[in-house]
């Protein structure tokens, strides 16, 4: 009999033992983010070696428990991860995976809403925002509980290149991407700040460091072929966001509402993140620049989806 951890329970489903849903599942595992770990993927054989592989590390870890199973697990799941799907091969945009990843959520999806759950739905799958969207057009499941990564990651990325300019932990940096997880992402320069300073950096220098940011997943996946440890780390923060009913503030893909004067449309933008998913989305006071260049991403995601899932 395996000691029963009598912490309070958690538990998430990744769908997708992949590159990004195995590294996804080994963090949450690492941090004991849930107390119930549950991998589904076509290949079952990958989600059971991964779990199996997984629970001999637990005298190391603690009391996760880690399984291959079914969608029925959905239905009692706190949050369902979905990364299931095609990625981008080497000089792919994340947008040439539409097509192929919209039939693969069709079975998905009704998967998921058949187990009757009635978890927070995150997606990851590229491309994210439209993913996201044509997930909570299709399960009909209230927005703010169908969120996607968003723009977390590159947002993630640029702190990140900006604390290499400055010398500063890129904790200690903030500053957002926002609009399309893609090539038309924009950066809010004016707002960006350490210690409530803002970040003063020669135009050359804010060129490179956002065209280092937005391209970084074709430099990486051209050198090894796939992303797979930062989009790991970030979703980890979304689910504690979640879990702990953090109200923390977070660059997700949320479907605004009125907000920035765009409706029906997923993009990545600051949103508090708790118990219920995005609690509110935040209007951050853009640039007219940064604010046409939101419409912008905006306008291209609805036009892809008026195109593809009309
Ligand atoms: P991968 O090819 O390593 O894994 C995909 C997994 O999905 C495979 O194990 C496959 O068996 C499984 N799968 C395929 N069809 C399925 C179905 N119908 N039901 C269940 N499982 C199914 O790909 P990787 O590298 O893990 O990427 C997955 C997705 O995540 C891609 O769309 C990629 O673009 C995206 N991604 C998104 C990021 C973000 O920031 N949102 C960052 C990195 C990747
Ligand atoms: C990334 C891609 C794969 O940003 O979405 O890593």
């Amino acid at each position: 009999m395996i000691p029963q951890s009598d912490k309070a329970r958690r538990k998430i489903v990744v769908v997708g033992a992949g590159a990004v849903g195995s590294t996804t599942a080994y963090t949450l595992f690492l941090r004991e983010r849930a107390t119930e770990l549950v991998l589904i993927d076509v290949n079952m054989d990958k989600a059971k070696g991964d779990a199996l592989d997984m629970n001999h590390g637990l005298p190391f870890v603690g009391q996760t428990s880690i399984r291959a199973s079914g969608y029925e697990e959905c239905a009692d799941a706190d949050i369902v991860i979905v990364t299931a799907g095609a990625a981008q091969r080497p000089g792919e945009t994340r947008t040439d995976l539409l097509k192929r990843n919209l039939a693969i959520f069709d079975e998905i999806l009704t998967n998921v809403m058949a187990s009757g759950s009635e978890a927070i739905l995150l997606i990851a799958t590229n491309p994210v925002d439209l993913m996201t969207q044509y997930s909570q057009r299709v399960t009909g499941w209230p927005a703010h509980r169908v969120i996607g990564s968003g723009t977390l990651l590159d947002s993630a990325r640029f702190r990140y290149r900006i604390s290499r300019e400055l010398g500063v932990d890129p904790r200690s940096v903030h500053a957002s991407i926002i609009g399309e997880h893609g090539d038309s992402e924009v950066p809010v320069w004016s707002l960006a700040n350490v210690a409530g300073m803002p970040v003063s950096l020669p135009e050359e220098r804010k060129k490179e460091v956002f065209v280092d940011t937005r391209d970084a997943a074709y430099e990486i996946i051209a050198a090894k072929g796939a992303t797979y440890y930062a989009i790991a780390l970030a979703l980890d923060r979304i689910c504690a966001a979640i879990l702990n009913n953090e109200g923390s503030v977070l660059n997700v893909s949320a479907k605004l509402d009125g907000q920035y004067g765009l409706n029906d449309v997923y993009a990545g933008v600051p949103c508090v993140v708790d118990r219920t998913g995005v609690r509110s989305i935040l209007e951050l006071p853009l640039q007219p620049e940064e604010l046409e260049g939101l419409r912008r991403s905006a306008e291209k995601l609805t036009n892809l989806a008026r195109e593809t899932f009309p």
